[in-house]
Order: C-alpha cells, then sequence, then structure tokens
C-alpha cells in the first residue's frame, strides 16, 4: 500500500523510515493495521482517529477496499510560458525542470517559440526523501536506482516524438544522480565536486526521444536551475548587482552583475513547505496559506475554502507576522501567552517548536543574503513557488526579506532558464562558459562572520541589507 500512497502524491519525508512522522494520511473508510512504528510515532488519539503513517501502511488481512484521504498532498507545480527571444530552427525541443520535489517537462516548436506541451509530476526519488541529503544517503546504499528511476520517469513524460535537443536544469543533487556521477563528495565538508561541468547524453543512452544535455552546476549545491535563473532574470547583463533569492529546504543566493557573481546555498530545512511543522502540509485544500490580522485577532483564509486541516508556508510567515504584530510573539520567537501555542482555527495551532523551526529557517535564509548583498544589490527577484506565494510584507515584518529592497518574484526562472538557452543555440555554449566564469561559490558555513550573522538573523524583526 506504501507504494500506491507515494504513487497517489503522498511524500516520505524521512525516505521511508518510519522515524519523522511526516507522511500522515487518513484512513476515511475500511482498515489499514497500526503497526508498532506508527504507534511509537502517532499519539494514541490520532490512531483512534484513523491516522496512519503511509510509509509503512500495509493492507489488513482480508481486506478489499480502504480510502484514504491524500488531498493534502497535492501540489501546484509552477510552469512558466513568458515569451522569450528566439534563433528559429526545425523541429521540437525539450526544457527539462528537475527539482527535487517536482518535474516540470515543457516541449517547445523549435521554429516559433510555441509551447506544445507541458506535462508535470513528482520527483519518483521523494519516496526516499524529501531532501537532498536523504537522496544522497540513499545513493549511497543503492549506487545508481535513483538516477535510473528519474531518467525512465522524465522519459515517459517526454512522450514518443521525435526532439532535436532537451536540455534538463537541476540541483547538483540532481545533476550528480541524473549523470550516474560519483555523490559521495558532496555527503560531507566541503561538499565540492570534481564533477560539476555540463553532461550530454546521446538518445539511445537514455531512451529518450532524442539527444538530452544536463546544463553545469556554478558550484556547490548551486546548480544549473540557479544558472538558469541567472540567465532568465539577465543577472550577468546588469551594470549594478542584483540578487536572485531561491526559498526552499535548501535556499539558494546568487547576487552580482556583468562584473562578477557570487553564489551560495543554505540549509534552511523543510519549514517553508510545512515540512517540521506540527499543523504542516502542503499549500492543498484545507491549508491555511494566509492570515490577517483583523479587529485584534488573526482571521485565516483556506485553501478550497472548508475547514483549515493545517498550515502552509505561506501561511506561516503569515502567522507569525500577525502574532509579531499582535504582540503575541516577541522578537525573540517566544510564545507570550502561558499556553504557548498561538490559535489559528479549530485544532489548527502553532507550537513554540513550529515558531523555532521557522526561526531557523529563515535566519540560514537571510544570513546567506546578508553575507552576499551586503555591499548593496538594487532589487531583489525572487524564484520558485514559494517566492511566487509568499506576501511580501509578511516576509518583511519577520525578518526573512530586508526592508530597503524592491522585490520582484520571477516564477519558474529556472524553467524560463533552460528554455531561453534551449532557444539560442547559436550563443548558448558561450553564454554558459561566460555565467560559470564569472560565478564564485562560497562555502558559507567556512566563513567565520557566518554562525554571527546566522543568530543575528534568528530574530523575528524587520531588518535592512544597508543597516
Ligand atoms: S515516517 Fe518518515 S516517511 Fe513515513
Amino acid at each position: 500500500m506504501a507504494d500506491q500512497l507515494f504513487e497517489a502524491g503522498v511524500e516520505f519525508p524521512c525516505g521511508g523510515e518510519s522515524a519523522c512522522g511526516g507522511c500522515k494520511v487518513r484512513v476515511l473508510e475500511g482498515e489499514v493495521p497500526a503497526t508498532v512504528a506508527m504507534r511509537q510515532a502517532l499519539s494514541e488519539e490520532e490512531i483512534r482517529d484513523g491516522w496512519r503513517l503511509a510509509c509503512c501502511a500495509g493492507w489488513a488481512p482480508g481486506a478489499e477496499r480502504v480510502v484514504v484521504e491524500v488531498e493534502q498532498w497535492s501540489l501546484d507545480v509552477l510552469t512558466d510560458e513568458a515569451r522569450v527571444p528566439i534563433e528559429p530552427r526545425a523541429g521540437r525541443g525539450a526544457a527539462i525542470d528537475l527539482g527535487t520535489t517536482t518535474l516540470v517537462v515543457q516541449v517547445v516548436d523549435l521554429g516559433t517559440g510555441e509551447v506544445l506541451g507541458v506535462e508535470t509530476g513528482i520527483n519518483p526519488q521523494a519516496r526516499y526523501g524529501a531532501d537532498v541529503m536523504s537522496r544522497l544517503q540513499y545513493e549511497l546504499r543503492h549506487a545508481g536506482e535513483l538516477g535510473r528511476s528519474i531518467r525512465e520517469t522524465l522519459g515517459r513524460m517526454l512522450g514518443g516524438e521525435p526532439l532535436r535537443e532537451v536540455l534538463v536544469a537541476g540541483n547538483t543533487v540532481m545533476h550528480h544522480l541524473f549523470c550516474g556521477l560519483d555523490v559521495e563528495p558532496l555527503t560531507h565538508t566541503p561538499f565540492l565536486s570534481p564533477t560539476p561541468g555540463g553532461y550530454r547524453f546521446a538518445d539511445w543512452e537514455l531512451g529518450w526521444p532524442g539527444p538530452a544535455e544536463f546544463l553545469p552546476c556554478l558550484g556547490g549545491f548551486v546548480g544549473s536551475d540557479l544558472l538558469c535563473g541567472i540567465v532568465a532574470t539577465r543577472l550577468d547583463e546588469q551594470a549594478r548587482p542584483r540578487a536572485l533569492f531561491d526559498i526552499g529546504t535548501n535556499g539558494e543566493v546568487v547576487v552580482g552583475s556583468a562584473q562578477g557573481i557570487v553564489c551560495a546555498s543554505t540549509a534552511a530545512g523543510p519549514a517553508f513547505e510545512g515540512g517540521r511543522i506540527r499543523a504542516g502540509m502542503r499549500a492543498g485544500a484545507g491549508a491555511i496559506d494566509g492570515v490577517h490580522v483583523r479587529d485584534g485577532s488573526l482571521d485565516c483564509h483556506v485553501i478550497g475554502g472548508g475547514a483549515a486541516r493545517g498550515i502552509c508556508g505561506s501561511g506561516l510567515v503569515d502567522a507569525a507576522a500577525g502574532g509579531i504584530e499582535l504582540g503575541w510573539i516577541g522578537a525573540n520567537g517566544r510564545l507570550t501567552n502561558a499556553e504557548k501555542r498561538l490559535p489559528l482555527a479549530d485544532g489548527v495551532a502553532l507550537a513554540q517548536s513550529d515558531i523555532r523551526e521557522l526561526q531557523l529557517a529563515k535566519g540560514a535564509l537571510a544570513a546567506g543574503l546578508r553575507m552576499l548583498a551586503g555591499g548593496g544589490v538594487e532589487k531583489l527577484n525572487l524564484a520558485g513557488a514559494f517566492g511566487n506565494y509568499i506576501r511580501q510584507a509578511s516576509a518583511r515584518a519577520i525578518g526573512l526579506l530586508p526592508e530597503d529592497l524592491p522585490i520582484e518574484p520571477v516564477g519558474n526562472s529556472a524553467l524560463r532558464g533552460a528554455r531561453m538557452l534551449l532557444l539560442a543555440p547559436s550563443t548558448r555554449s558561450a553564454r554558459l562558459r561566460r555565467i560559470r566564469a564569472l560565478a564564485r561559490h562560497v562555502e558559507l558555513a567556512a566563513d567565520p562572520d557566518f554562525q554571527y550573522v546566522y543568530a543575528e538573523r534568528m530574530a523575528l524583526a524587520r531588518y535592512s541589507l544597508s543597516g
């Protein structure tokens, strides 16, 4: 049953080790036996209410039908169809955004630039852990398995029509797994791989309808998803420095201009995706995705309009901002009431530990930005789904984003940049070479100032990059 639940979209944050409790699903009809692992991870009340761990769920003897609620795992996958410059040529091609969680495949007419089809899906590797570190650990034990599964899945998503070429963008771990490279150097400090370059594959090697190229990484965990973000935002052509910020489990920061680029990644943890938050969930039906202060209390918006079942990343940022405004959360993150809870809706509240998780996540990201962009930038582009949905006023109020910068969401810039490179064949290699020569990867943890800035940025308070 675990495999069927994964295919239905349930994620296994700890890779199905029964260790995190993050794959909770509710049985609505029929019986799923509560195992020892489930009894350890869930409260008695939860077990009574039908909650089970999806990763170790099995059929009861003789059971014929079980109905399980999985709606909270539905994912809104961000695609991109913005018009981009084109150098027309015959045939079709494809751009792929290979994300840690989601996949987007876009087939494009190379003569007109028109997007002919888009396929989205869940990365099948998510069965073995939500974050890149758990994927690396799995790869060390089962070499090659994750690469095979992602190549097969993407091959199916591409369909059968011949393609002139396919460009793939993804972070460094996705790059190494896809290309079948040794991931061992990525599992320990200084997290630098000797094989960050682009790799080309013939169609027969992959069993795909055309040859493919996995675009090169920039360094450390900063992969071609950010390189494509640079292409999409033209950061490498700017006279004055700009910043590009991708908020996720691994937050990446790129700062630079035509004169030079620095980039870094920070392990922010999964709070912005609802992970390690007691009532956390994806931005699906039943999630609180927005919180506003009204008449001295917190008013929640729930996706789908029904009863709240949990809270997603944008709701979490809003709730913390609202709590600060009402004086219910201090700048040090302490809940000020005696119960140490921030009630949001029937059955949904934030606990002190949830606020701590948020502080850790936002502190890491804000510290990364502070370290790289401290010299001043004129604009901050936010990449990715979270950057698209987050309320900027709330992100500023909790000190995730700085007060003194214009901020512009750029959507799925990895996909757009890959499509831009696909449609510019004659200048592609030179552009990639130039960006890689301009970019310098910085290992933040190795900087003696980082821990200090990180601790400072954990405060739930407004800040200025120039201050
Ligand atoms: S308990 Fe972690 S994935 Fe199931």
